[in-house]
């Protein structure tokens, strides 16, 4: 277990906190989305009440050639006072950290906030440069991660610098890994999982370690077509990765030696082009005709894709049953989601698309858990090791004598 702000003494510490506030933004720089930033309250004001200082830290987006206007964080440092209704103090340095920077935060008083700049408007940034993990490290006391959506990025400021400083974890990143690890390790059973979304290889890794864990995986989207493929049937023009069946075959070979029940689509909406408007209807999954692509799944699914959903009482889900950007083809993700708002059970949700799905159709409020990591919680879920949360300090466990 790894310690948390709260079994550390931050009273009058400067704390340098890593978070992810890589938030969407329409073409006019307005940000569309500011889950994330208020996922980061909750640490922000403990800090606060504690009287420490702070120094936030994020990256924006992926800028590829150093500093870049577009991917600055100055629009977060707006957002981030209104929702705390105090003053936030953004430290334009396009080199994030420089003599003016280090002044600043020497200067710093509890009850102060400042954000930095985009972190990866410096190259060693992503190159996890000990350099540059230093000289973050030096503008603070105490290093508190909080960026769960970043922390299977081993970068300098969300590994490298807790070489510098007494490292933590915020009480997001606590809240994911108890939500996401107690889901996995220790789940009320029944445990199903629904997976979907475009590509098997994204998520070969996650369904090869579910098949350990869950009693049943619902397997919807793009990538049931390659599954689809593995059992012979015919699926048109449907999404496939060719390279990929062979693995489908062993992983549903996998899920009958576990004694896990796989369910996958038996019906389809197919239309003729990737297209909104494309003429489209319901199809038996193992007959879609050659010109005709699955866009979702079809009624007789998600009725079996329901049914499932309310036996469990832990239930995991990553990746969209169908194109639900285009409202033909959100049927399938839609009826997920709603059954799952309905359940009883543990509800945990995965971030990326299928957390986008949730909050398009309103939906949030209703389930246990939504992750704000779309990679991370993928990993998370693969069984691996975050980067992020490895560097942190282990809460001691006393040993027995
Ligand atoms: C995300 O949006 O998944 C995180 O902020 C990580 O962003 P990245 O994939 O650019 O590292």
């Amino acid at each position: 277990m790894k310690k948390t702000i709260r079994d550390i003494d931050v009273d009058g510490k400067r704390v340098i906190v890593r978070c992810d506030f890589n938030v969407p933004q329409d073409e006019n720089g307005l940000i569309t989305d500011d889950t994330r930033i208020q996922a980061a309250l909750p640490t922000i004001h403990y800090l606060l009440e504690q009287g420490a200082s702070i120094l936030l830290l994020s990256h924006l987006g992926r800028p590829k050639d150093g500093p870049d206007p577009v991917f600055t964080l100055a629009p977060v440092a707006k957002r981030l006072a209104a929702l705390l209704e105090r003053e936030v103090a953004f430290l334009a340095s396009p080199s994030v950290v420089d003599d003016g920077v280090k002044k600043s935060a020497e200067a710093l008083l509890p009850g102060q906030i400042v954000l930095l700049e985009n972190v990866r408007f410096r190259k060693e940034e992503t190159k996890n440069d000990s350099g540059f993990s230093k000289d973050l490290a030096s503008l603070a006391d105490i290093y508190v991660n909080d960026a769960f959506g970043s922390a299977h990025r081993a970068h300098a400021s969300t590994a490298g610098i807790a070489e510098f400083l007494p490292s933590v974890s915020g009480f997001l990143m606590e809240k994911e890994i108890r939500f996401l690890g107690n889901a996995v390790e220790n789940p009320d059973r029944p445990f199903l999982a629904i997976l979907g979304g475009a590509k098997v290889s994204d998520k070969i890794p996650v369904i090869d370690h579910l098949l350990d864990k869950v009693d049943s995986l619902i397997i919807g989207g793009g990538m049931a077509f390659t599954f689809l493929k593995a059992k012979g049937y015919e699926i048109g023009g449907s999404l496939l990765e060719s390279e990929m069946v062979e693995l489908a075959g062993q992983l549903m070979q996998k899920a009958i030696d576990k004694g896990v029940t796989l369910i996958l689509p038996v019906d389809v909406m197919a239309a003729t082009a990737f297209d909104k408007d494309a003429p489209a209807q319901i199809y038996s999954a193992d007959h879609i005709p050659q010109d005709r692509m699955g866009l979702d799944i079809g009624p007789e699914t998600i009725k079996s894709f329901i049914e499932e959903i309310s036996n469990a009482k832990t239930i995991v889900w990553n990746g969209p049953m169908g194109v639900f950007e285009m409202p033909r083809f959100a049927q399938g993700t839609l009826s997920v989601a709603t059954a799952l708002a309905q359940s009883k059970a543990t509800t945990i949700i995965g971030g990326g698309d299928s957390a986008a799905a949730v909050q398009q159709f309103g939906l949030a409020e209703q389930m246990t858990h939504i992750s704000t990591g779309g990679g991370a919680s993928l990993e998370y879920l693969e069984g691996k090791t975050l980067p992020g949360v490895a560097v942190l300090q282990d809460v001691e466990t006393k040993t027995g004598g």
